[in-house]
């Protein structure tokens, strides 16, 4: 095996799995997104090959400049490499995991995929979010809000019905269509919200509103954002300690 494509959790390096720290530290190259933290580049070799791929200067549309890291990927392991592919939460939750391993086996190139964390469940649950809390939710839908322009681009009705906890990945710049087309399937305007903003690193910022509040409210992507009763749950714990440091977080705790 060549490609190694690893999930590396929604930010705090200490979110990793063990699984992707071991092959992380023995990789020859590690080809970065923008939604990595550096301080887990810590983990691998001095001498490795860091490449940082959220600034790659691809042909501009995202089709061509993931085509580039296809191929860069490809070449890599071509030419003996170790690679780490080390992408923010889990590689196959919105995060292109599916095409780079498609490239590569059609390439010829085996890889292997270690999950991670993802945003959707993770950041939540760091914020006091209990995404299934028995009794509130037995529903989990995780939604990209990323394309929204249309307004047949989401199954509103669908998601209104299922009366469960709704999670938005890439939906800050689209939230107050979004909102008001849920409000309008029939979804309670004073369904709670929690967004969390840049989760699990030490800029966390969370913001407790309402689904008729949601398009008003100042957020900032990244951002994850519950909407269901679970939401209400925000803030319960973490308070104390920042998460950026799990043993100041364990010292805040006890
Ligand atoms: C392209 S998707 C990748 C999701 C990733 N594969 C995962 O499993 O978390 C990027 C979106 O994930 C969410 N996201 C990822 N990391 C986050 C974090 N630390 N805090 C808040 N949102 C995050 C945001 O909604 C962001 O727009």
């Amino acid at each position: 095996v060549s490609v190694f494509l690893v999930g590396a959790g929604p930010g705090d390096p200490d979110l990793l799995t063990l699984r992707g720290a071991r092959v992380l530290s023995s990789a020859d190259v590690v080809v970065v997104d923008r939604l990595v933290d550096p301080r887990m580049l810590e983990l691998a070799r001095a001498d490795a090959r860091i490449v940082d791929v959220g600034k790659y200067p691809g042909a501009g549309s995202a089709a061509e400049d993931q085509a580039a890291i296809n191929e860069l990927l490809i070449a890599e392991s071509r030419a003996g490499s170790l690679v780490v592919r080390l992408k923010g939460g889990d590689p196959n939750v919105f995060g292109r995991g599916a095409e780079e391993v498609a490239a590569l086996t059609d390439a010829g190139e085996q890889v292997v995929v270690i999950p991670g964390i993802t945003s959707a469940i993770g950041v939540p649950g760091l914020a006091g979010i209990p995404v299934t809390a028995r009794g509130e939710s037995s529903v989990l839908t995780v939604v990209s809000g990323h394309r929204v322009d249309d307004d047949d681009a989401l199954p509103y009705n669908a998601l209104a019905a299922l009366d469960g906890t709704l999670v938005l990945l890439m939906a800050v710049e689209h939230r107050a269509r979004i909102a008001q087309r849920l409000i309008e399937a029939g979804m309670d305007p004073r369904t709670p919200v929690g967004a969390i903003e840049r989760g699990a690193t030490s800029d966390e910022r969370r913001v407790a509103t309402t689904l008729a509040e949601l398009g008003m409210v100042d957020l900032r992507a990244p951002a994850v954002i519950v909407v269901g009763a679970v939401a209400a749950h925000m803030g319960a714990l973490g308070q104390r300690g920042g998460p950026s440091s799990r043993l100041e977080a364990i010292a805040a705790l006890v």
